[in-house]
């Protein structure tokens, strides 16, 4: 076992030498620390004082987060018994008082504020039940880490789960988050219930998806009015992020995000420059560029090297030979 700071939390985790070992007792994953600080800021921002469930405790990393950084009654569940041994030993020693549930999360009976999904793998088994179990204005944070299948190295399993065609091309991070969105919007329209996007990413490893679930028919309509039929499958093409009320100071994605331009999809410069055997100025300059030529642009979250613009492809080439 080691021990971890975290945030605010100082916790005890398995050894990680033996993944497998580490999974039996309770999976830590210092990747994703990021994962973690961003659903705290964001949740800080909107539910400080309800009812947060952590669904996919393991650890109790995110738990111990949320009580400490975040406030309100905090729930922490897992199926794994070991594993919820441990969460409630790391409560205990970082004074979390944390409601535990030894239990698949989807039977429990109680409505809540905030529920944070982040299992292994695919989390389609999970959204529907998270819509019946949030309160009205709550929040919804889901991470997929099949990003494999999201990517387009297996579009037909991405077909089956997601009902979309993943593929590999130049904005497949951006493709992948717009398919776990759809998919997450679809399975609460079917209540009538609007995901509205705060902040929608992926990192190497993750696709994360952070929303505010809207009740009612007409909200559900509008929403459905950001769907296009697409090479990809009837996808949403609307907005990615809304940070308005969200402290993003600090956190590099979330300043990113508040200064993302609303359009689909990101280029890569690397792969233009590659393409046109054109020069490949800083990224910054051919934003800069762009822009002094009427057109929008900025930088995106899925890519140090993408770039957002109404710009087309000509223009771009040309802003980065600086003509
Ligand atoms: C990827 S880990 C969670 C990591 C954690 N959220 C964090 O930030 O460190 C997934 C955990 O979910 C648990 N789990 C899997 N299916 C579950 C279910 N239906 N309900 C509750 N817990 C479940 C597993 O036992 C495992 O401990």
């Amino acid at each position: 076992m080691n021990v971890v700071i975290e945030g605010s939390a100082k916790i005890i985790v398995p050894d990680s030498d033996i993944p497998e070992h580490a999974r039996a007792i309770g999976f830590y994953n210092p990747a994703m620390k990021a994962n973690r600080d961003i659903s705290v800021a964001v949740a800080k921002s909107f539910v400080s004082g309800g009812r947060i469930l952590d669904a996919f405790t393991a650890t109790g990393v995110r738990a111990i987060r949320y009580y400490k950084e975040v406030g309100g009654e905090v729930h922490a569940c897992d199926v794994n018994p070991r594993a919820l041994e441990l969460a409630k030993k790391n409560a205990k020693m970082n004074g979390a008082k944390i409601i535990f549930h030894a239990a698949d999360w989807r039977t429990l009976n109680e409505g809540f504020d905030l529920i944070d999904i982040d299992p292994y793998g695919s989390p389609v088994g999970h959204v529907s039940s998270a819509f019946r179990k949030i309160r009205r204005g709550g929040l919804l944070f889901v991470t997929a880490t099949d990003v494999a299948t999201l990517n387009g190295v297996y579009p037909k399993t991405c077909m089956r789960r997601y009902w979309a065609r993943s593929a590999r091309v130049e904005w497949s991070k951006e493709l992948a988050t717009r398919i776990l969105l759809s998919f997450v919007m679809r399975e609460g329209l079917k209540y009538d219930r609007a995901f509205e996007p705060i902040l929608s990413y992926q990192e190497r490893h993750y696709v994360r998806v952070l929303g505010r679930i809207v009740k009612g028919a007409s909200k559900s309509d509008k929403l459905l009015g950001s769907f296009e039929r697409t090479d990809y499958g009837f996808i949403y093409m609307g907005k990615l992020h809304n940070l308005n009320g969200v402290e993003t100071r600090g956190i590099k994605i979330l300043e990113i995000a508040k200064n993302e331009i609303d359009v689909p999809f990101y280029r890569d410069i690397h792969a233009i420059s590659k393409k046109y055997k054109c020069p490949l100025p800083k990224i910054d300059d051919i934003i800069e560029r762009l822009k002094r030529r009427g057109f929008k642009a900025s930088r995106t979250v899925f890519s140090p090297t993408g770039i957002k613009t109404d710009a087309n492809e000509g223009d771009i080439v040309d802003a980065m030979k600086g003509e």
